[in-house]
């Protein structure tokens, strides 16, 4: 079989045998009426390391989101988010759709704005305009690049919350990620937040599974919100054990996939076809420009694919490649082969 690094995301991991195991032997119960001992541990879990109250175990990303959405909002009211952002750009519409609720978007750098652009829009109080009411962090912020919102600015805009009465919102779908680089807890990163979520399917490799995280008021409004959306999952001990192995086993290793993310962004921005701006390579994803390549990002992700190498075009002259889990070091140095073969190919 020809040789594959998928590189296309970090949410392509299959669960290790070990991590199998964890599924086979998970304790279960009925999780709508709170008796599935594996789903409870794993939200306590989640919450201890969050140094949040009470966490909800929900399927995916996107329902997290859509359920903080909800929880933080009335319909007609604004929230204030990265233009970039997933919660935004990604998920359908949800919270039109959900929570009849609108963005007020900012055009920031590298998936961060600044409390200063969030206060030159924030609405008075007067009913022409929508409520202001909700803060949004995307962090790591995907699309930038997996890059990292300064803690310094996420205090700023928590001050701004506090005095205009906002709520205050972490998508931390990777936090993990940015605990892995900076050294921070989850806890410290998690604080200035009124409310967090978290995947387990992304960077730690799980096959499935979020967390909505925040005070026992918030979570018992999400709960309900869960429902709503069809959520509640019945023996959901099978794929909360994954998850659990993933918290407990695979937060520390996120260093290596940072390293490989770097030295496989260095080696492409040698090349004549192509440019990394490095210093947006701060965890395990990496965007390259093909402008130099006089090519495409469709293009150049079919040729490079063509060779055994997968990554996501986001159109225009933009391609994502993430590092993950099952990639490993050699995978690396097939990748650098193929970009190095696909930068020698005619134009
Ligand atoms: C930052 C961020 N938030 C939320 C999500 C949604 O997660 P899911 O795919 O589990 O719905 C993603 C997915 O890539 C993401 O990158």
């Amino acid at each position: 079989m020809p040789r594959i690094v998928d590189l296309r995301s970090d949410t392509v991991t299959k669960p290790s045998p070990e991590m199998r195991r964890a599924i086979y032997e998970a304790k279960v119960g009925d999780d709508v009426f709170g008796d599935d001992p594996t789903v409870n541990k794993l939200q306590e879990r989640v919450a201890e390391l969050l140094g949040k109250e009470v966490a909800l175990y929900v399927p995916s990303g996107s329902m997290a989101n859509q359920i903080a959405v909800a929880c933080h909002t009335s319909p007609g009211d604004e929230i204030y988010c990265e233009a970039g952002c997933h919660v935004y750009n990604f998920e359908g519409g949800g919270a039109a759709h959900f929570s009849n609720v609108m963005f007020n978007t900012i055009e920031g750098i590298n998936g961060a704005y600044t409390a200063n652009q969030v206060e030159a829009k924030l609405r008075p109080d007067n009913h022409h305009f929508a409520p202001s009411r909700l803060i949004w962090v995307e962090n790591s912020a995907n699309r930038a690049g997996g890059t990292i919102f300064p803690q310094d600015e996420i205090l700023r805009l928590r001050n701004l919350a506090d005095n205009h009465g906002l709520g205050f919102h972490l998508d931390g779908a990777r936090i993990w990620n940015v605990a892995a680089a900076t050294g921070k807890t989850e806890a410290e990163l998690a604080d200035p937040f009124d409310s967090v979520n978290v995947c387990l399917s992304k960077g730690l490799g799980a096959p499935v599974g979020s967390l909505v995280v925040g005070s026992v008021e918030l979570i018992d409004r999400a709960h309900r919100f869960r429902k709503r959306l069809g959520g509640g999952m019945r023996q959901a001990g099978i794929i909360a054990a994954a998850g659990l192995y993933a918290v407990e086993n695979n937060r520390t290793r996120l260093v290596k996939d940072h390293k490989c993310a770097r030295r496989l962004a260095e080696a492409i921005n040698k090349l004549d076809s192509f440019s990394v701006a490095l210093e947006t390579v701060a965890t395990n994803i990496i965007i390259i420009d093909t402008t130099p390549s006089g090519l495409g990002g469709i293009e150049i992700t079919a040729r490079l694919r063509e060779n055994g190498v997968w990554g996501t075009s986001f159109g225009g002259t933009k391609a994502r490649f993430v590092t993950h889990l099952d990639v490993n070091d050699d995978d690396i140095d097939y990748a650098i082969e193929v970009f190095a073969k696909v930068d020698k190919l005619p134009k």
